[in-house]
């Protein structure tokens, strides 16, 4: 009888029969031209790669039916691979079915989501909107908070790359709120003589709102998220945009000034076009944000690839987002 375990769990050479999500399915050629399909399989905390050669008998249905969001039920064999990482040898394969229930299988266990306490981090952001001096600046940013409520508790940051779970675009609001604030004191304090002084009110409403497009850049279900049509077209820094518009056109006391540069905040959050921003940052208040994203976003892609890598080499592998190895063998 074999054992039914959590993949994550599994030690090099043991045998099982667990559930997975297939999350990537792509086509590929080996070097003399025979196509083969290589997949990553993950649970809460493992992922796999499996690659499928043309000769498999798992070559058809993968080809054919097996689509990545689509749960399975595997029985194989774990390894860790020098060079390959973690990977199954597959004996037995189907896609997963609600009776499966009765052995453990729990869809809900494969949805990624962000370790902290969405209701917690929402009464954060009211708490930072309501931080903010200017009254129609204040009413702008919470009327937009409390209107989108709902989605921003789920939504991810993204469908790949930074926060790429679900809660991952408040998770990450959060915390780029909270780098601003600081910049914004520190740099008040470092120059006290700026005209006009720094001004921390666009600061904190630029932070809380430089990704609100994404509520409409992405869909999100159970699954991995996807760009909308929407998404594909316009971008979350045009959308945010027109968001930001259009809940201001509702405040005729907003001083148009103001909302001009919060606009400007949020076209130029990524800071250079070659990351998606149509203007580069051309005011303080606007620099400090891009770093405050910035630095949010890079240090979670560096813990997530520090995160997924296995101890069998000095340095990951470098196909990331960055295009960078990190060093993995470390001593302190
Ligand atoms: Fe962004
Ligand atoms: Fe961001």
């Amino acid at each position: 009888m074999v054992e039914k375990v959590i993949l994550g769990e599994m030690r090099p050479g043991q045998q099982g029969d667990f559930f997975v999500l297939l999350v990537e399915k792509t086509r590929r050629t080996t070097r003399d031209g025979k196509p083969f399909y290589s997949l990553r399989f993950r649970d809460q905390t493992r992922s796999v790669s499996v690659p499928v050669w043309e000769n498999s008998p798992l070559f058809e249905p993968c080809e054919g039916e097996w689509e990545s969001g689509q749960h399975f039920k595997i029985r194989g064999v774990y390894s860790e691979h020098e060079r390959y990482g973690s990977q199954i040898d597959i004996q037995n394969i189907r896609p997963a079915v609600p009776e499966d229930a009765a052995d453990g299988y729990d869809p809900d266990a494969f949805v990624h989501s962000t370790r902290f306490n969405v209701d917690e981090l929402f009464d954060q952001m009211i708490a930072d909107a309501e931080s903010i001096g200017d009254e129609p600046l204040r009413q702008l940013v919470l009327g937009l908070l409390k209107r989108h409520e709902e989605e921003l508790k789920s939504c991810p940051a993204a469908s790949r790359n930074h926060h790429a779970y679900r809660g991952g675009l408040i998770e990450h609001t959060v915390s780029v709120v909270a780098t601003g604030r600081y910049l914004a004191e520190k740099y008040q304090a470092y120059y006290p003589d700026l005209e006009p002084p720094l001004n921390a009110d666009l600061i904190i409403a630029g932070c809380l709102l430089h990704d609100i497009g994404k509520l409409r850049e992405l869909s999100w279900g159970t699954e991995t998220a996807a760009y909308t049509i929407e998404g594909n077209l316009i971008g979350h820094i045009l959308i945010g945009r027109d968001m930001i518009r259009e809940a201001a056109a509702e405040i005729p006391e907003l001083n148009p000034e103001l909302l001009q540069y919060l606009e400007h905040i949020i076209l130029s959050h990524q800071g250079t076009p070659e990351w998606g921003s149509p203007r580069e940052p051309m005011m303080p208040e606007a620099l400090l944000v891009h770093f405050a994203d910035d630095v949010d976003a890079k240090m979670n892609i560096f813990v997530g690839i520090l995160d997924a890598a296995d101890g069998s080499t000095e340095f990951t592998d470098g196909s990331n987002v960055l295009r960078r190895k990190l060093i993995k063998a470390r001593k302190v």
